[in-house]
């Protein structure tokens, strides 16, 4: 009788498993196409940025709320002062690390703020280098030689060249100012030791 019983208890449990398992199922196929169908909708967005023809609102909404200048600058003020205290500890990688993110932030900049893109560029190429054959003075070219006080020069010219720029587009108010530490959440070990 017992024996009976649980075999009863067994077919009840597979027939409910089978149950439950086409609910989920049937209720979640919906689900998952309709997530695959929004990603490829906002890719054909992507695809169509720049194009004159393509006048789909929702690529408008989605350019308006890009990052303007500002909110780029807020980052840029960030992982510049990230880069400083970084070649101060004598971590190397992570100010090159640093100020390869900050170009790309300035890039992101280039395309939302266009008017503002060729004095982005000269900045970078007086400034920061490029990532590759950096002109001598630059950030780059004092990070790539390891070279403190190289670096603590054309950190300070860099400076300068951030407010030239705030001056020139008529911010004359917003100046840099390098803050007693680094805000972004990270370790420079030797920096520590210096405070
Ligand atoms: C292309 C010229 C240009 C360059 C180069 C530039 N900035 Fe700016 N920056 C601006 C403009 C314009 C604003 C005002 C933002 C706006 O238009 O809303 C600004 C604003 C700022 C702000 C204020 C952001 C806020 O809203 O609180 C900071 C901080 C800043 N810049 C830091 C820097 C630093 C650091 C550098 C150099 C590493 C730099 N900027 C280089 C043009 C520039």
């Amino acid at each position: 009788m017992a024996g009976i019983f649980k075999r009863f208890i067994v077919v009840l449990v597979v027939l409910l498993t089978i149950q439950v398992g086409s609910y989920v199922f049937m209720n979640l196929q919906p689900i998952l196409a309709q997530t695959t169908q929004t990603y490829t909708q906002v890719q054909t967005w992507i695809n169509s940025y720049g194009d004159p023809d393509f006048t789909d609102d929702k690529l408008k909404v989605l350019g308006d709320i890009q990052p303007g200048l500002g909110v780029i600058m807020q980052e840029i003020g960030r992982r510049f002062t990230a880069i400083f205290y970084a070649a101060r500890a004598g971590n190397w990688d992570l100010a090159n690390y640093e100020l390869k993110e900050l170009r790309e932030a300035q890039e992101v900049a280039e395309i939302t703020r266009p008017k503002r893109k060729e004095a982005l560029i000269s900045f970078e190429e007086s400034f920061l280098g490029g990532a590759e054959n950096p002109t001598e003075g630059t950030l780059q070219d004092a990070i790539n030689k390891k070279n403190f006080v190289a670096f603590n020069k054309s950190f300070k010219s860099a400076a300068n060249g951030c407010n030239g720029c705030h001056q020139s587009t008529g911010f004359p108010f917003i100046k840099y100012r390098l803050p007693a530490k680094s805000e972004l959440p990270l370790q420079f070990p030797l920096n520590e030791q210096n405070q």
